[in-house]
């Protein structure tokens, strides 16, 4: 019996257990009652001459001994060790991983805003598409083929009677076609025209038009609804005033200024010292427009118009380039 290389060969087996299996395993190898190569040593004792069994019985004790003390030091070791790396899984101090929520994009988010608006003054939203024809967008519009305005609005085509649209204002022929007066329609969305990519341009930009058709309408009902609607969207101090403009579908046309958001008229840089800032288009729409969805134009009248509401952010939020809308960068998304 070989003491030194038995406790050579446990040490080996031990320094080679990482968790509390492995420790059991050595334990059941070397110690266990049946079969443990120590407890097997020390059975064959039994064997020896009577004058040698104090000797090697003392040895053998010598050697369990050491195995269950180092058994129990490794053990102790690997619980710990364990216990450490448990904690550390479910440190409390540790900060957390952030991890982002998606949110409405500005945009989308004040173009809902302005469909509410209108919701709640009782007007009918209308999806309409983004590819248009030419008859929804020019021609029922009082600008058939070759009409000079269409210039102002540089168009995508796809072919000749196939478009990006170039503004919303086609919500006016889609809901005359589609209701009778009383008509009180909004639209919302994109429009695209061939415009730069630059601070203030975008080829890709996005509207409110609205339409309203009734017996009796007048530019005063034109005057009101558009305050209520800018107070709402803007500040209720906000003031207006229409300028004469020229559009092809309405008649007598106006260009609208709101008093100026950031000096309340006292006139700064933004507003070129005016005091006023240019917001949109509007106008009564023009009998032949009437005309040509099939409104009676001697019965009733309408007012119409349309707003960029990529410049009502840019005014809100105080954006100086429409760009940083598109460009996708979380840095300035998220500020939203
Ligand atoms: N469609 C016009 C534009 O894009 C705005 C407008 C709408 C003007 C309705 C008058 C009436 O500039």
């Amino acid at each position: 019996m070989n003491f030194e290389e038995l406790r050579r060969q446990f040490e080996a087996d031990l320094s080679q257990t990482h968790d509390l299996n492995q420790v059991k395993c050595v334990r059941d190898k070397w110690l266990s009652r049946e079969n443990g190569i120590i407890t097997g040593e020390m059975k064959r004792l039994r064997d020896l001459p009577k004058e040698e069994r104090p000797f090697f019985g003392h040895a053998m004790n010598q050697l369990r001994e050491f195995a269950e003390t180092k058994i129990e030091e490794v053990r102790a070791y690997v619980v710990e060790s364990e216990t450490r790396r448990r904690k550390k899984r479910i440190d409390v101090t540790r900060p957390g991983f952030p991890y982002a929520v998606g949110k409405q994009h500005p945009i989308r988010r004040l173009q809902q805003e302005i469909e509410e608006v209108f919701v709640s003054l009782g007007f009918t939203v209308f999806d309409l598409p983004e590819v248009e024809r030419d008859y929804y967008n020019f021609e029922a519009l009082n600008m058939p083929r070759n009409h000079p305005a269409r210039d102002a609005q540089d168009t995508f085509y796809f072919d000749e009677n196939l478009l990006l649209r170039t503004h919303c204002s086609s919500v006016q022929v889609h809901s005359m076609e589609t209701l009778t007066p009383p008509i009180r329609a909004v639209a919302t969305g994109k429009a695209y025209r061939r415009d730069p990519f630059d601070a203030t341009h975008s080829p890709m930009f996005h509207q409110v038009d609205i339409l309203v058709v009734d017996e009796g309408i007048t530019m005063g009902d034109l005057k009101g609804t558009l305050e209520v609607f800018l107070k709402r969207i803007f500040h209720p101090d906000i003031r207006m005033r229409l300028r004469p403009g020229f559009f092809p579908f309405v008649e007598p046309g106006a260009e609208v200024d709101i008093s100026c958001i950031f000096c309340a008229g006292a006139g700064c840089r933004i507003c070129k010292q005016s005091g006023w800032i240019e917001i949109l288009g509007a106008g009564m729409v023009h009998p032949k427009v009437l005309r040509m969805s099939g409104i009676d134009d001697a019965r009733y009248s309408g007012f119409a118009w349309g707003m960029g509401i990529d410049r009502v952010a840019i005014l809100k939020y105080g954006v100086d380039d429409i760009r940083l809308f598109f460009e996708n960068d979380l840095r300035f998304l998220t500020q939203f």
